[in-house]
């Protein structure tokens, strides 16, 4: 850590002076060694472990791929579950431990303090999940050979919510490379467009949302248990603003009966597809499985390895 200090500092006089000092904790996060020189002989199972993040005991899962190989740099997913849910609810969700359906990328599963995460009222008062986020991301690489440019967000619910507030944050969200949600319980007052500054033009984002959700609607007419909620075209009109996307020519598609999927094409490159909704018809508050219309699963896993490193 010594020797580390003199190219901290230059990274830190380097920086604009606007720079906050999230960014430079996510700076100092990506300067930590690399673990790529690390050595585990667990591919393909889930293990518990703890961190320590702002002076809080900290828990989550982690899986390692069936294909995980030392020395060899893996992506990283990491899955937030929803309010009152545990790493375990989320990893059987979405099935991101299953070989079948992912053999290649690192999955890690956090616990939220008391069950929630930062944002809405009913969030635990003084918790940063930004810092452990950025926390658990400099442990990860400093301990398991990961991709640094292929970190993906993907959350249900008020997972899915603070996904959303990761993705708006200029400090956190630069350390991902592709954000996904399933029934996002967004708050407006957390995230909304006042408190939005992404830390890239291109930020891609995904949502799945069902028509008959009761806990955060489609289209809410009143507030939510946890604050003001966006509706949800609203939201991803505005995600097609930020990332510059052509609001006019957008791709419209039916892939099952109930499901109208929106894709744009985006940013500078004419990105396809880097701003991506499902609205299920008649869908209520749950993970999208196949059944309801929509394989969330499959929809998150093409999208992470759509904006995976070439
Ligand atoms: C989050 O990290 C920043 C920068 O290290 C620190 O100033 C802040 O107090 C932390 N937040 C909490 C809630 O501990």
């Amino acid at each position: 850590m010594k020797d580390l200090l003199p190219t901290l500092l230059t990274l830190a006089l380097a920086l604009p002076a606007t720079t906050s000092a999230a960014a430079i904790h996510a700076l100092r996060a990506e300067s930590q060694s690399d673990g790529c020189s690390k050595t585990h002989d667990w591919a393909g199972q889930t293990k518990e472990f703890k961190l320590t993040s702002d002076g809080r005991e900290r828990n989550y899962r982690l899986h390692l791929p069936k294909n995980y190989k030392n020395g060899q740099r893996a992506p990283l997913i990491i899955a937030y579950h929803g309010s009152g849910g545990t790493p375990e609810d989320v990893e059987q969700q979405m099935r991101f431990s299953e070989a079948g359906v992912n053999a290649d990328m690192v999955v890690a599963y956090p616990a939220g303090v008391n069950k929630n995460w930062q944002g809405p009222t009913y969030a635990t008062k003084g918790v940063s999940d930004k810092n452990f986020t950025t926390d658990l991301i400099a442990s990860l690489t400093s301990n398991y050979c990961i991709e640094p440019s292929s970190i993906f967000a993907a959350g249900h619910s008020n997972g899915g919510g603070f996904v959303g507030t990761l993705a708006c944050s200029p400090g956190h969200g630069g350390q991902f490379a592709a954000f996904a949600a399933n029934s996002g319980a967004f708050y407006t007052d957390v995230d909304g467009d006042k408190r939005c500054s992404p830390a890239s033009k291109l930020t891609p984002f995904l949502e799945i949302h069902g028509t008959k959700d009761d806990v955060i609607p489609y289209e809410p007419t009143k507030d939510g248990r946890g604050g003001p909620l966006p509706k949800i075209p609203d939201l991803m009109d505005r995600w097609a603003v930020r990332n510059a996307c052509d609001r006019e020519n957008k791709d419209v598609s039916s892939p099952a009966e109930n499901v109208q999927h929106i894709s744009w094409t985006c940013g500078a490159d004419s990105t396809k597809g880097a701003v991506q909704h499902y609205r299920i018809d008649g869908h209520g508050h749950s993970w999208a499985e196949a059944k309801s219309g929509v394989d969330g699963t499959k929809v998150f896993m093409d999208f992470f390895k759509q904006n995976a490193k070439k």
